[in-house]
């Protein structure tokens, strides 16, 4: 008997990367792409496509799982439950946040998110680091010894109390990744002009959820984003702004670009699919479902959105999954009451529709291309963190992450999802295309009726520097503003 040449062999498919879309056969052995060819030879396992697209799997760069809050407020997904619903919507890797806590170290904050993971994940995971207390030990020792085991992004806050860094600790820890290494990931929003709108609204018994949205105009968001754009600036490092929702902040980012700076950014389907009328249109508490931050804009915005991921203003399209129940004690009523709008739990569940719902209206709906929807949901957040060619892309040698599509319209619904939140934003949507099967390393995840995969099946991957951009490729005889200062 002669053995087979491949474990498993994809056929008659349509292959699609960042840059091509062709026909061909897929083999996988041992978990990686083998071979991509014509007419290839036997698997052990064969699954015939039959000409459906296939791209490499999903990476969801920005989502929460697990990520303990004050009581009772409680994220609705853990690792297991996160990583199915991923898994189920085309994604098979991972980037959750691992919050420092303020007096502790980075190292405790991964050894307590690698124990929160273990033995739950399903998709393959690593882990960003939220940046609370950047003391210089942290930024010293820390820091270059966690970039060298692979922990490479950095969350920094500007609003929120207990995770915001002033801009002189911003400014230290740009300086940092200046040294070492890495990519820091900035939440840009003006916390003084929050609270001081949050305060007076409150004042005047403007309490519903439409009036987080009030409280953070798009200018809080603009002058967040023009004031980390020039921190990144003055040290004259790469910096990746999250969650952009609108088009003064877009605005921001071009400018920033076209003087030739190293200013990468992401988006999220809020800032496509919702608006600030989701909030509420009238005082009801239904709005509580949408709040996160920020919020989601108006159909300005959302068009300023789609034009930046068609034209390369983005690298990448995140979920900024941040799931809480709407019922319930734990979730968008803490205690099981209905809150000021300062005090409901910010974000949205969207790790599972993130990838159909660019699909169905960016690539079906002629807004993108499908090249783009690739280099957005999995090329372009490989580079960005350090995990490319092993992931986001399909090339021999990369990890067996596939995902096969079916374009059927259907309306969604929460019962399709297989997260553990009560509501989807997007229930009642009409959808275009959905995973008829997600691979995880050549192991079916998902078979378009099943989660097929295993918790703990999904590996933590160590991650590389950002390859976006040619870092260092500074013009000769280039210096910082601080180097030319100490020069003169
Ligand atoms: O409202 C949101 N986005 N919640 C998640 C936390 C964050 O800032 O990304
Ligand atoms: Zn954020
Ligand atoms: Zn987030």
């Amino acid at each position: 008997m002669t053995s087979a040449a491949f474990d498993l062999v994809l056929r008659n498919a349509v292959l699609a990367t960042a840059s091509d879309t062709y026909r061909a056969d897929l083999g996988v052995r041992h978990g990686r792409i083998a071979q991509i060819g014509l007419d290839l030879p036997a698997g052990r396992q064969e699954i015939d496509v039959g000409g459906r697209v296939v791209t490499p799997g999903g990476i969801d760069a920005h989502c929460h799982l697990d990520q303990p809050m004050a009581p009772p407020v409680r994220l609705a997904d853990d690792f297991l439950t996160g990583t199915r619903s991923a898994a189920c919507g085309g994604t098979t890797t991972i980037i959750p946040f691992a919050a420092q806590q303020k007096g502790a170290t980075l190292q405790a904050a991964i050894d307590d998110y690698h124990r929160r993971a273990h033995g739950k994940a399903c998709v393959d995971y690593g882990f960003h680091l939220i940046l609370t207390d950047p003391t210089p030990a942290v930024l010293d020792d820390e820091l270059p010894r966690l970039i060298a085991a692979g922990y490479t992004s950095f969350k920094l806050y500007m609003t929120y109390e207990s995770l915001r860094l002033s801009d002189r600790q911003i400014l230290d820890v740009l300086d940092a990744v200046r040294r070492h290494g890495g990519m820091p990931m900035i939440h840009a929003e003006n916390a003084d002009c929050i609270a001081w709108l949050t305060e007076r609204l409150e004042a005047a018994g403007r309490l519903a959820p439409r009036f987080h949205g009030w409280s953070r105009p798009a200018l809080v968001e603009r002058e967040g984003a023009h004031r980390a754009i020039a921190m990144a600036e003055l040290v004259d490092v790469p910096v990746l702004l999250v969650h952009i929702s609108g088009g003064q902040a877009v605005d921001q980012i071009r400018e920033a670009r076209a003087a030739g700076l190293n200013i990468n950014a992401e988006t999220c389907p809020q800032y496509l699919f919702l608006t600030a009328e989701d909030l509420g249109i009238d005082d009801s508490y239904h709005g509580a479902r949408c709040v996160c931050s920020p919020p989601p804009r108006d159909a300005a915005s959302q068009q300023q959105i789609w034009q930046g991921l068609a034209d390369g203003l983005f690298q990448v399209f995140s979920s900024d999954h941040s799931p809480f129940n709407l019922h319930g004690e734990d979730g968008k009523t803490p205690g099981g009451a209905e809150v000021a709008f300062r005090h409901i739990p910010n974000g949205i569940p969207g790790i599972e529709t993130r990838m159909p719902l660019l699909y169905s209206e960016g690539v079906l709906g002629g807004r993108i291309s499908l090249n783009k929807f690739v280099e957005l949901t999995s090329t372009g957040p490989a580079r960005a963190y350090g995990l490319y060619p092993r992931k986001g892309t399909l090339a021999v040698g990369a990890d067996a992450d596939l995902v096969v599509w079916d374009e059927r319209d259907f309306v969604l619904d929460n019962a399709h999802l297989h997260h553990a939140v009560d509501y989807t934003p997007y229930a009642g949507r009409r959808l275009r295309a959905w995973p008829g099967l997600t691979l995880l390393r050549g192991q079916v995840v998902w078979d378009g009726q099943t989660f097929t995969g295993t918790p703990g099946g999904g590996q933590f991957l160590p991650r590389g520097l950002p390859s976006l951009f040619p870092i260092g490729a500074r013009a000769p005889g280039h210096r910082t503003w601080l180097q030319a200062a100490l020069a003169s």
